[in-house]
């Protein structure tokens, strides 16, 4: 399993520790672009990803929660961004992003709890992961969709890229979503808000 801690969990007084202190278990840093319009939360943006950049060479898993990715998406290839992914709800050229995303970096597609797989069926052997939304995005700490389970298994069926999962991940149910498919698990409170960053990292190591 591919472990991502969510940043967005974390003390955003010390980024910079805060991943350090995760680097030499983790896989990915996921970074959570909130832009209080598409979610009702805003985070942070491109010049904040660029200035963590120096601290790791881990990958940056850069899950943009905006409207118009379209305007956006650029400013974090420039800022660092190994892998962009948008939301197939929040752009009406879905297909025209994942290309040009594709010019610079990994592309991603998410999909929030709601929106059925039948959106990225023409654009899967597109992209490079799917990530699967386990909560109603926009905020950390939330209970995990059980109901979700069920869409990885299909999903799985439908695309050889990663499939990743996002919200509500824990020790409890990492070996379920290992078990329909999974590849990659994206964590922020289990993993921030724990006292042991390493024991619940390599908790999700299924
Ligand atoms: C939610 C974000 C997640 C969030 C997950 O909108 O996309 O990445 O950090 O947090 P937990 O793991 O606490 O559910
Ligand atoms: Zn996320």
């Amino acid at each position: 399993m591919i472990v991502a801690p969510s940043l967005l969990s974390a003390d955003f007084s010390k980024l910079g520790e805060e991943i350090k202190k995760v680097e030499p278990y983790a896989d990915w840093i996921h970074l959570d672009i909130m832009d209080g319009h598409f979610v009702p939360n805003i985070t942070i943006g491109a010049i904040v990803v660029k200035s963590i950049r120096k601290v790791t060479i881990l990958p940056f898993d850069v899950h943009l929660m905006v409207s118009e990715p379209e305007k956006h998406y650029m400013d974090f290839v420039k800022a660092g961004a190994d892998i962009i992914t948008v939301h197939a709800e929040a752009t009406h050229s879905l297909y025209r992003l994942i290309k040009e995303i594709k010019k610079h970096c990994k592309v991603g597609v998410a999909l929030n709890p709601a929106t059925p797989l039948s959106m990225i069926e023409n654009v899967v052997d597109e992209i490079d992961l799917l990530l699967i939304m386990t909560v109603e995005p926009g905020f950390g700490g939330q209970k995990f969709i059980e109901s979700m389970v069920e869409k990885v298994k299909k999903a799985r069926k439908m695309m050889n890229g990663y499939i990743s999962v996002d919200g509500g991940i824990n020790a409890k149910n990492v070996k379920t979503v290992k078990k329909a498919g999974v590849d990659v698990v994206v964590a922020g409170s289990y993993i921030f808000k724990s006292k042991n960053y390493k024991k619940a990292i390599e908790s999700l190591r299924v």
